[in-house]
């Protein structure tokens, strides 16, 4: 138990979806109350979700998504991306944002808002442009400022620079290194510090960092330089985004191994994008290397006195990115198509339960 993370559980609501599985029989409401709850008995601040807006009209899915019991925290996966925010320059639309951030407020879930900077989803006006280094960086200064005002005490953490690395430990080549240089990074760390509520916490978020690599090590030693700088880099958290594939995830002993890492480095971390691809027509062995897989990475934070909490990267396979990015697999979520949930929910139950 992590008893600085410790917090009071939020009311419990009724569990929607109790379907029994094969592997998992006859799930009891007080043995299976929520993962959230579960979640904070295990001394973790929250389980969460990502949530889309492409499916908002699905109550259903609404339904779960807002429900405090399963869900403590939310993510935009979308609303709150550039391209989205500010579709013409210094032009703001807060519309996809606030349709996911304004019901969370409403259920008491926490926000971890995503993300400020990034290579992807920007849009055209952005890329187009041909700035220079203080025009862009006057742009992402004003962009910052202008998301960070209008979500202003409203996000536990920002993803403030999300997948700045490529896999060698290098900086990815995007229009933020191209024309600004190394230092953008920095940069908008300081920005979000200037304009987000004091004590948001900024995060560094990426994938393939859940093992002690060429990446996870460049990521560490950004933060040790950001720290150590005569005036330090404002920076509190880095995410381990977490994408796996069923079989060949890291595991336990890597990712609590890699999460101790950044602990010394002195940031939080926390699982930002979890979620468990399997090799498609999936079958009921693959279920059960799902399980295992997402039951062992929720325990490695659960273990980590420095892992705040796990985010889900949607809870419905329906919605989930992965069959667009990698043809043949899919069914990477805790619920089914038909919003059913799988043995792999049974199993971080449990693991939250320290069964
Ligand atoms: O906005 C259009 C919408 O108008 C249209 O109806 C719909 C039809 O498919 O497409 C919509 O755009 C899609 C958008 O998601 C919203 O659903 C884009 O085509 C699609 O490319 C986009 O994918 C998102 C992806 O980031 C973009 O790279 C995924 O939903 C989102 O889950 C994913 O999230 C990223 C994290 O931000 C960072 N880490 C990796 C993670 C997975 O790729």
């Amino acid at each position: 138990m992590k008893l600085s993370h410790l917090t009071l559980t939020l009311a419990t609501t009724p569990l929607l979806s109790a379907s029994p599985t094969p592997a998992y029989p006859h799930p009891s409401r007080s043995k299976y109350p929520g993962l959230d709850i579960l979640a904070k008995r295990a001394g973790l601040l929250y389980f969460g979700t990502a949530i889309d807006n492409v499916v908002l009209n699905n109550t259903q899915y609404t339904s779960i998504a807002h429900n405090a019991s399963e869900f403590g925290q939310v993510t935009p996966s979308n609303g709150q991306k550039w391209m989205y925010i500010e579709p013409a320059r210094n032009v703001f639309n807060y519309s996809m944002g606030d349709a996911i951030v304004l019901p969370a407020i409403a259920h008491r879930q926490l926000r971890r808002c995503h993300n400020f900077v990034w290579h992807n989803q920007l849009p055209d006006w952005l890329t187009t442009g041909n700035w220079t280094k203080s025009e862009l960086e006057g742009i992402l200064e004003n962009h910052i400022r202008h998301e960070a005002q209008h979500y202003y005490g409203e996000c536990y953490a920002w993803d403030v620079v999300n997948e700045a690395f490529n896999d060698n430990g290098t900086l990815r080549s995007d229009i933020w290194l191209d024309t600004i240089g190394p230092e953008y990074i920095a940069l908008a760390f300081r920005f979000a510090r200037k304009y987000t509520r004091p004590g948001t916490k900024l995060y560094y978020n990426d994938y393939g960092i859940e093992r002690i690599n060429n990446k996870s090590l460049a990521v560490a030693a950004m933060v040790e330089d950001f720290l150590s700088r005569e005036e330090p880099v404002p920076i509190d958290g880095v995410g381990l985004q977490a994408h796996f594939t069923a079989g060949t995830s890291p595991g336990y002993e890597n990712i609590t191994r890699v999460i101790e890492v950044f602990a010394e480095k002195g940031v939080e971390t926390a699982l930002t994008e979890l979620d468990v691809r399997v090799k498609l027509p999936d079958s009921s062995e693959e279920m059960v290397q799902q399980a295992k897989d997402y039951a062992d990475s929720v325990r490695a934070c659960v273990d980590s006195e420095s892992c705040v909490g796990v985010t889900v990267w949607d809870f419905w396979d329906t919605v989930s990115w992965v069959p667009d990015t990698f043809p043949g697999f899919g069914d990477a979520c805790l619920w089914t198509a038909n919003f059913t949930k799988k043995p792999a929910y049974y199993a971080i139950s449990d693991v939250l339960r320290g069964d």
